[in-house]
């Protein structure tokens, strides 16, 4: 039986980031994972160019049931620290929105500076590989059988991360694990995930798939986003639903401001006193798509002028606009979803290292503990943190 000081399972983001940190400390590290590529999600995330970090990250960018955890992690490997890194490899980059930091060409860059940092530290990693058992031993040592053999280390790390895009290989793996040895695992749901339609819906919106505009959406806990909104064939997309669907538990409603940047009663108080005789449906499509005014509100409606127009009917519209609430049928799933929120209960774990409280020298880095980042780099950081964190301590 061949013998590690430490095993990672996941060739993911974290287990590559806490690979190579371990690697340079000295220790023995395999890292095994049972794709036939590292990193498949860096490969695919950002549009192929890899949101890496962002210029701004703070504790208030994550989701977690114990929000102090993410703090000394964070805190430990900053944004900073991984841009660093980026630049000694040469890779050049850029800033778009709210501090977002994408590759300039390919998202591999980042892969292969993650394996030249491994290879660099040292470590060995084995693609293709199905861990079939894990035990932990009166030695203390934990036992895995694999389909190449069975091997043992002093540290288990499992940075198998969520649920999201079963297609490219994910698992409920770390879950099992973190059951398996008795820990607590919070219930999973969809993040940073498209909405559908009702069936009704579906009618009524699908001809406006391919619009977007400028919104700020709430959450039913009022958290706000304000960010572009998207219509699809199949519900509603873009950067602020996909942030909101964070926040969003099936059967609540959110609000949708579709006119986050003016002001609804004074704007049509100002074109009700400079062109009374203008009908709704021109004076609303000066400030939305035209097919967009056409689906919100009934024909009859959109063709008085504004002087025809009651107080009741004026207020509507005002609500219409600034306070759209919907009743979405639910997301895509994890089909679609760029994260899983809910996982290992972060109040087993040590915010330290990561360790299990209940099993020393089992280690999880990544997303398959219950923390969640907003969309904007904040679910690499947390990989690179997190990766980092439980690499000083192994
Ligand atoms: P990750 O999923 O990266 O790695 C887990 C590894 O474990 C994989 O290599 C997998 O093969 C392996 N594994 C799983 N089950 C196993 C098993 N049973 N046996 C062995 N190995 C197993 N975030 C961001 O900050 N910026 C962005 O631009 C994007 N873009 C983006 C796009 C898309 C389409 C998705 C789906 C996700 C993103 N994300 C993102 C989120 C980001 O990709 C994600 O949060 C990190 O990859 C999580 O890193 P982990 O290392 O925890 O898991």
């Amino acid at each position: 039986m061949k013998h590690h000081d430490v095993i990672i399972i996941g060739a993911g983001a974290a287990g590559l980031m806490c690979a190579a940190t371990a690697g340079y400390r000295g220790r023995d590290v395999l890292v095994l994972d049972n794709a036939k590529q590292a990193g498949r999600k860096i490969l695919i995330s950002g549009g192929g160019r890899c949101n890496f970090t962002n210029q701004k990250v703070e504790p208030a960018n994550f989701i977690c049931g114990n929000p102090h955890f993410v703090k000394s992690a964070l805190a430990r490997y900053s944004s900073q620290d991984f841009i660093e890194l980026v630049e000694r490899h040469g890779i050049e980059y850029h800033q778009r929105d709210h501090g977002q930091l994408f590759c300039n060409d390919s998202a591999k860059e980042i892969v292969t500076m993650l394996l030249t940092e491994c290879e660099w530290a040292g470590v060995s990693v084995k693609l293709r590989t199905e861990i079939t058992n894990i035990a932990k031993v009166d030695s203390g040592q934990f036992l895995l059988s694999t389909s190449n053999g069975d091997l043992s280390c002093e540290s288990l790390v499992i940075a198998t991360g969520g649920l999201s895009m079963p297609k490219l290989g994910a698992t409920p793996f770390g879950y099992h694990v973190a059951e398996q040895f008795g820990l607590k695992v919070l219930p999973t749901y969809a993040g940073l995930v498209p909405f559908t339609w009702h069936s009704e819906q579906k009618q009524k919106f699908e001809p406006l798939s391919g619009i977007a505009v400028p919104s700020t959406i709430t959450a039913k806990d009022g958290t706000q986003f304000s960010e572009a909104l998207l219509f699809t064939h199949r519900g509603l997309s873009g950067p602020a639903v996909l942030q909101i669907s964070n926040y969003w538990l099936p059967g609540e409603t959110i609000s949708i401001n579709l006119l986050p940047n003016m002001d609804a009663n004074e704007a049509l108080a100002q074109a009700l006193a400079n062109h009374p005789k203008q009908s709704l449906r021109n004076t609303l499509s000066q400030w939305l798509p035209k097919r967009l005014v056409e689906v919100l509100f009934e024909e009859s409606l959109l063709n008085m002028a504004l002087n025809q127009l009651v107080h009741a009917q004026r207020d509507q519209v005002i609500a219409d606009l600034h306070d759209w609430e919907l009743l979405m049928n639910g997301t895509e799933g994890y089909r679609t979803a760029e994260v899983t929120l809910g996982g290992v209960d972060t109040n087993e774990l040590s915010s330290k290292d990561m360790q299990s409280k209940k099993v020393p020298g089992l280690f999880f880095a990544g997303e398959v503990m219950d923390v969640s980042g907003w969309l904007g780099g904040f679910n690499f950081q947390w990989a690179w943190a997190s990766g980092v964190a439980v690499g000083q301590a192994i």
